[in-house]
């Protein structure tokens, strides 16, 4: 396999992220000149990749009444957030911060569902002023803060219980969300209680039931796992007297990083929907919460090669991308396609990809295949989701700058973080 061709196999999104005459495109613009003129490191999205993703949803939805609310928390770039409530999407917040860029976005609030295990006062009664469409509550006190906050303000917030069904997603254990030993969620064996008890608040109303079992699941068997625990205790809660207006799924659709062949969006919908029809509970309005499905491989971030070093172990690629720009394969020991924007033609060497940050953690890809030359530019692949949003200033690195392709027009959404922006809040 030639260099270009073997480049080309390891790219997870074509063909909106493709090459063409040797060169490594996003849509209709260049890598090469992105970079040139933005510099580097540099995010760049495809907008058609993520509105493909979102059709495969909006495809398994059809005729039913469903919300996606797009879990910003993968990447809450504001351009980003526009680009999914303008195709019609909610959004799925987890802090003040997030509920400020929704509504900057200019989102309908009745579509903002507030999920997280640590919700402040302050947090509630800005989103209760805002008139969010549900509270994902994720405890007992979370319960009770939230009724009492509700009813000073003379309101009723409406809830919907987390569950933690208790069923293993088969991802990463940082990113599994649904067993008993996690800190999410409402134990399932606790549920009708916790639903009695709100139903009694004052400040309350139950509108509907929620779960979420981790992130980067590739396997259809947990959803339909989960979605059975969860509509178990739908029979219960209803057999209570409790009405529940919606169901949500949460998210956690795994994408292809480094082979994996997750369902399809629209396949594991109608496994699922089948389901909630044969269950009798295909009426019910659904709520879903994904977030890296949507945005995962919408984006590459482009770095260039600044030495090559080497060494009688291990070769080391140093790039100008770092683990505060790229911080999942540091934290989870994630794989990232790792492909070079133009090609060599020449003998590839083994390298371990690293950024300039002063820990041995910080590595981008290790023993990868690469014909590269320091001046190079590289593109770290699947790099749309919990890349920039979980982004730091670690050694004080300013943030890198992000771009927007739509076909043959690209937008900077966010430029470059200057030394000023970082020391801005800073005094000797
Ligand atoms: N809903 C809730 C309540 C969540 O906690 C999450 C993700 C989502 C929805 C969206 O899940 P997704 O569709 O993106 O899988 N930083 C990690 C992923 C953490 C996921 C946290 N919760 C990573 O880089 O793999």
């Amino acid at each position: 396999m030639s260099q270009l061709e073997q480049a080309r196999a390891d790219l997870p999104a074509r063909p909106h992220i493709d090459y063409r005459d040797g060169q490594l495109m996003v849509e209709g613009m260049s890598a090469t000149q992105l970079a040139r003129e933005h510099g580097t490191p540099l995010f760049v999205y495809s907008q058609a990749v993520m509105l493909d993703a979102l059709a495969a949803y909006q495809h398994g939805f059809t005729g039913r009444d469903a919300l996606i609310c797009y879990a910003m928390k993968a990447n809450s770039t504001l351009a980003v957030l526009r680009t999914f409530v303008e195709a019609g999407c909610g959004l799925d917040i987890v802090s003040g911060g997030e509920l400020e860029r929704a509504l900057r976005v200019g989102v309908d609030p009745a579509k903002v569902i507030f999920s997280g295990v640590g919700k402040t006062r302050a947090e509630m009664r800005r989103a209760l002023e805002a008139g969010i469409g549900c509270f994902n509550v994720e405890s007992l006190p979370e319960l009770d803060v939230l009724s009492a906050v509700a009813h000073e303000m003379g309101l009723r917030a409406p809830v919907s219980l987390r569950v933690n069904p208790d069923v293993d997603a088969k991802t990463h254990p940082y990113i599994s969300t649904g067993l008993k030993g996690n800190k999410f969620g409402i134990a399932h064996t606790d549920a009708l209680v916790a639903y009695r008890h709100a139903a009694a608040l004052p400040g309350l109303k139950v509108t509907g039931i929620d779960c979420h079992i981790g992130s980067q699941i590739t396997e259809t068997s947990p959803y339909l796992d989960a979605m059975d625990r969860v509509l178990d205790l739908v029979d219960a809660i209803e057999a209570a007297g409790i009405r529940l207006e919606h169901i949500d799924f949460g998210g956690g659709l795994g994408i292809n990083y480094h082979g994996e062949i997750p369902p399809a969006a629209d396949a594991l919908w109608q496994l699922l929907l089948a389901k909630l029809d044969a269950r009798g509970y295909g009426q019910h309005k659904l709520v879903i919460e994904p977030g890296r499905s949507l945005v995962g491989n919408a984006g590459v971030c482009l770095t260039e090669a600044v030495f090559l070093k080497p060494g009688e172990q291990k070769n080391f690629l140093i790039v100008d991308a770092a683990m505060n720009d790229l911080p999942r394969p540091a934290m989870y020991e994630a794989y990232h396609a790792i492909v070079p924007v133009r090609p060599r033609e020449a003998e590839a060497q083994t390298w371990d990809v690293v950024g300039p940050v002063c820990e041995s953690g910080d590595w981008l890809g290790r023993d990868r295949a690469l014909a590269v030359q320091a001046g190079d530019l590289l593109a770290v692949c699947s790099a749309g989701a919990y890349c920039m949003s979980m982004s730091s200033n670690y050694n004080t690195r300013g943030r890198a700058a992000e771009v927007l392709v739509q076909g043959d027009q690209a937008r900077l959404v966010r430029a470059r973080e200057s030394i000023d922006d970082q020391l801005r809040l800073e005094s000797l």
